[in-house]
């Protein structure tokens, strides 16, 4: 019985392919918002994490690093991060999924199934400067304060490198598991939207610039971009009639209505449909006033990539919106669907605290029958002057 259930879990968590993150611009260079979902076929239980600077921290070795001194860091920014609480997989709360730092930095981790391919050991000089794939968030947002640090470091061989770790996966307490090795890519953004992608695949180390903006799963980052071709009729206003002509009768096709200029936008929740949908949304939607609005655009782009429980094989278990200028980390969780958000500056210097990322749709929903008084049909209100937002 709980073989059949280890198997279950195991295809349950391998099944998990379904990840979207984006980047909204806050016009004049003044900040960046990323908006990212996370997809599970369960609903696996998820910390809100701050972690204060100055933490010593390990790097993951391998084997055959016996003797060596393996490579030891101390935390230079506070982070704020998203880790499972589950029972079910080892080590579950090292696995940082996703987070963001007081130096404006963000780093999300997507899946990547089938595509990703890790050493699976360090050799060499690698032993004393090597982490395991689980550490990546950890090791870039408590190290570095801009992606071009990043990008350097990758380019100048400081960067650690990286062992793909295999996880117990299943009954840990009972010992009945399997090895997994998380497949997934990464996706590192700075305040100045400055973007890069990290990929490990059969082909080595890879690193994309992240020019449109956008990251979601299988296949490689390249690819989705070259797809993007396929909609280049993807605009933002609708489309003018057209008149079609024919022995002497003319006949004049026009839009439905508004939005014929994304006709053709893919519905499903493919990785590839779900990038071109959200590049779209994210392309089209213009440039924000201020980093609140970028987040709440945010949140409304996210809505067009969330997907409900069981509707196909995984839903959205939760979303995070995070403002690196300001340091602010929005979430809502798969049930308690309302937004709550934590401040970076104001978490604590010298602890590491916690939210529970998910709560119950009950204690999220506000009761406003108490605030409700005496229609007057008369009261009515200005419309606030709201250009659309530039391109
Ligand atoms: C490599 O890049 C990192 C990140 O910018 C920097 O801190 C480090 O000094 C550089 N090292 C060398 C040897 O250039
Ligand atoms: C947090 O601190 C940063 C840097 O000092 C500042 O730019 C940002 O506005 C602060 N965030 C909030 C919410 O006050």
């Amino acid at each position: 019985m709980f073989k059949l259930l280890l198997i279950t879990l195991v295809a349950i968590i391998h099944n998990s392919s379904a990840c979207t993150e984006f980047i909204v611009e806050v016009k004049g260079n003044k900040g960046n918002v990323v908006g990212r979902t996370m997809e599970f076929a369960q609903n696996f239980p998820f910390n809100v994490i701050s972690q204060p600077s100055g933490e010593v921290y390990t790097g993951d070795v391998t084997p055959g690093c016996k003797g060596k001194t393996p490579l030891s860091w101390t935390g230079k920014y506070k982070s704020a991060y998203l880790a499972s609480a589950t029972r079910l997989i080892e080590d579950a709360d090292k696995l940082w999924l996703d987070g963001q730092n007081s130096a404006g930095l963000s780093v999300g981790a997507l899946y990547f199934d089938g595509y990703a391919q890790y050493p699976s050991e360090l050799v060499g000089d690698e032993c004393t400067n090597g982490i395991s794939h689980i550490q990546m968030i950890k090791y870039i947002l408590s190290v570095y304060g801009s992606t071009n640090e990043v990008r350097e470091a990758l380019s100048n061989g400081t960067f650690p490198a990286v062992w793909g770790r295999e996880l117990k996966v299943g009954f840990i307490r009972i010992g009945l598991t399997q090895n997994y090795i998380f497949p997934i890519h990464w996706s590192i953004v700075d305040n100045s939207g400055d973007a890069i992608v990290l990929e490990y695949t059969k082909d080595g180390r890879q690193v994309y610039e992240n020019q449109v903006g956008v990251f979601t799963n299988n296949p490689t980052y390249d690819w989705h971009t070259t797809n993007l071709n396929s909609y280049i009729n993807i605009q933002r206003d609708s489309f003018e009639p057209k008149t079609w002509k024919r022995a002497g009768t003319e006949y004049t096709i026009k839009s439905f209505g508004h939005g014929s200029g994304f006709l053709g936008l893919p519905g499903d929740f493919t990785p590839p449909s779900r990038f071109i949908r959200t590049a779209a949304m994210v392309r089209f939607s213009g440039n924000a006033k201020n980093a609140q609005d970028a987040a709440l655009k945010a949140w409304h782009i996210i809505n067009s990539v969330d997907i409900p429980k069981h509707a196909v094989d995984d839903f959205t278990n939760w979303a995070v919106v995070k403002d690196l200028k300001n340091n602010v980390m929005y979430f809502r969780g798969v049930n308690y669907i309302s937004i709550r958000q934590i401040d970076l500056n104001k978490t604590s210097n010298t602890e590491a605290e916690y939210v529970k990322l998910n709560g119950k749709f009950e204690d999220c929903v506000q009761d406003v029958t108490s605030q409700m008084k005496s229609y007057d049909a008369n009261i009515k209100e200005e419309l606030p002057a709201e250009p659309r937002d530039e391109l």
